[in-house]
């Protein structure tokens, strides 16, 4: 079997947005300063995403680990998502942008939760772009919980041990209803995966910026793009 033909545009990309804090501390401001600026190119990236015509992005804004950071920076970066949900529940509606979510949502506070709830349903039936929060997740987690919700399947006897496949496991995690990522982007040069989309990843392309999130223009995110489908995606064959 020769090459696969070069990929092109990538339907899926998601991104872990590193280096908020750096971005600040190298400029002598508080954390949350960097995270106000880091929802700044998450607004840029939303637009690249739509002029590009990608189709999934998923953002990782908020992990499990994330709950043992101190609580002012808890509070900001909470307070940061209600405040970016209330101004981007309009925007959405008006660029046809759905809006949905994968991780346990349910630690959130109330008032984070609600917005959710709003823009999410607000945005249910656009069709442009979807983009999708990782709130409060974790990848070890998501799939720990997607084990638990087999076994009692197993255990009332709507499913049989062998019948579980690669495909029930994909259909129990959060992201039952999205396509896998073709593309994940790093920020700030870090090398690891931090517990996101362990599944999900396993046949992506990975793209790692030197620049910290804050610093990550359009033209970043273009150039991510482009260097993907330069790229030939082979999945083991040779
Ligand atoms: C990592 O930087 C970033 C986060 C933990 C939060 C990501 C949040 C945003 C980009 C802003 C809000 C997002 C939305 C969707 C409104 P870090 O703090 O770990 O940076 P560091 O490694 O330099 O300390």
């Amino acid at each position: 079997m020769g090459n696969a033909p070069p990929s092109s545009t990538p339907r899926h990309v998601a991104v872990i947005m590193d280096g908020n804090g750096r971005w600040a501390e190298s400029r002598g401001l508080p954390r949350k300063a960097g995270h106000r600026a880091g929802a700044e190119s998450v607004r840029e990236v939303v637009d690249a995403c739509l002029d590009l015509g990608i189709e999934f992005l998923t953002l990782y804004a908020f992990s499990s680990e994330n709950w043992n950071r101190p609580e002012k920076e808890i509070d900001a970066l909470m307070k940061l998502l209600e405040q970016f949900l209330k101004t981007k529940g309009q925007e959405f509606g008006k660029k046809n942008v759905r809006l949905r979510t994968i991780g346990r949502t349910q630690m959130l506070p109330d008032s984070c939760r609600d917005q959710l709830e709003k823009v999410k349903a607000d945005t249910a039936k656009n069709t442009a772009l979807t983009v999708i929060l990782a709130l409060s997740y974790g990848s070890r987690e998501e799939i720990t919980d997607a084990a638990q919700r087999i076994a009692q399947k197993v255990a009332i006897g709507q499913l049989a041990p062998e019948d579980i496949s690669r495909e029930t496991v994909s259909a129990h995690l959060d992201t039952a209803d999205f396509p896998d990522p073709d593309l994940l982007i790093r920020t700030s040069g870090e090398l690891r995966l931090s517990n996101f989309l362990l599944w999900q990843l396993s046949y992506a392309e990975f793209f790692i910026s030197p620049k910290n999130w804050p610093d990550f223009h359009k033209s970043d995110f273009r150039e991510a793009i482009e260097d993907y489908s330069r790229r030939h995606r082979r999945f083991g064959r040779v």
